[in-house]
């Protein structure tokens, strides 16, 4: 089917396996170091769709930290692979993925003086602002998946919300990987509940080239998204390399699921 920005659906690029996405926000966090025009997110989209990546991720924040409302405009217009419009709930960021219909929006929180997003939605009974973005992406023909922390509760909430996806938060893991397996049982727990309850399963947040395969041999996470690690290897290798590299790790890791 096609998609709500015209670009082919992940099941017609990759029939029943596990999708790559890459957030190149922090190509524009370099750009925004000197307030100039380089280096260009929409060609670090081309570079890492050229490397192998099903989609690209991008957190257009409330603040503009890095990701500029152009940048979405141009992603929109030049990406070949299905978009995923990270948001918070606010009504302006709402209105733009309503106007340019990426692929998919993942809501998220939101807090200004954090430095990436530290935890899943709050999933709060009465969330009129939640409830309301939820309702105007899906009026657009957008997918709609919530990043959450990977815990019973916010998933059962995630369900009562009809979202056909959730992405897990995977930051505790990322934290305490070399330490136990403590978060990676945790991830598998709620991976198995949210497919059980009918979700899609992504998941995403601090996964490296080192602590990514654990993660995607998970057999009901069906997309990972990646920005930071493999912006950061970009820096050395090219973004385009660097994508394949994280590519071929995956795709290693769930051969062997
Ligand atoms: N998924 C979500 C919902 C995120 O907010 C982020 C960070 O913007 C990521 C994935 C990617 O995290 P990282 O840059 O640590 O790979």
């Amino acid at each position: 089917m096609a998609q709500a920005n015209g670009v082919p659906g992940p099941a017609q690029r990759l029939p029943g396996a596990l999708r790559l996405y890459i957030n190149i926000d922090h190509v524009a966090t370099i750009r925004e170091a000197r307030k100039t025009d380089e280096p260009d997110p929409a060609l670090a989209a081309r570079a890492a769709e050229t490397g192998g990546a099903d989609g690209i991720t991008f957190h257009l924040r409330e603040d503009r930290r890095h990701i500029q409302d152009r940048d979405v405009v141009g992603l929109a217009a030049t990406a070949t692979t299905p978009l995923n419009f990270e948001l918070a709930t606010s009504p302006d960021i709402v209105d733009l993925a309503c106007r340019i219909r990426p692929h998919q929006a993942t809501l998220v929180p939101e807090r200004r003086t954090e430095v990436t997003t530290e935890g899943g939605l709050a999933l709060d009974r009465n969330d009129s602002a939640l409830s309301s973005a939820i309702a105007r992406l899906k009026d657009a023909g957008i997918r709609t998946s919530l990043f959450l922390s990977p815990d019973t509760r916010s998933l059962d909430r995630a369900a009562e919300l009809t979202v056909p996806a959730i992405e897990l938060h995977t930051g505790r893991y990322a934290h305490t990987w070399r330490d136990n397996d403590a978060a990676l049982e945790q991830l598998r727990e709620a991976a198995r509940y949210a497919r059980s309850l009918g979700l899609a399963v992504h998941a995403g947040h601090g996964l490296t080239y080192l602590n990514t395969a654990p993660v995607a041999r998970i057999a009901e996470i069906e997309e990972l998204n990646i920005g930071h690690s493999v912006v950061s290897r970009g820096v050395f290798v090219g973004i385009e390399r660097a994508t394949t590299e994280m590519v071929d790790l995956v795709r290693a890791a769930r051969g062997k699921a």
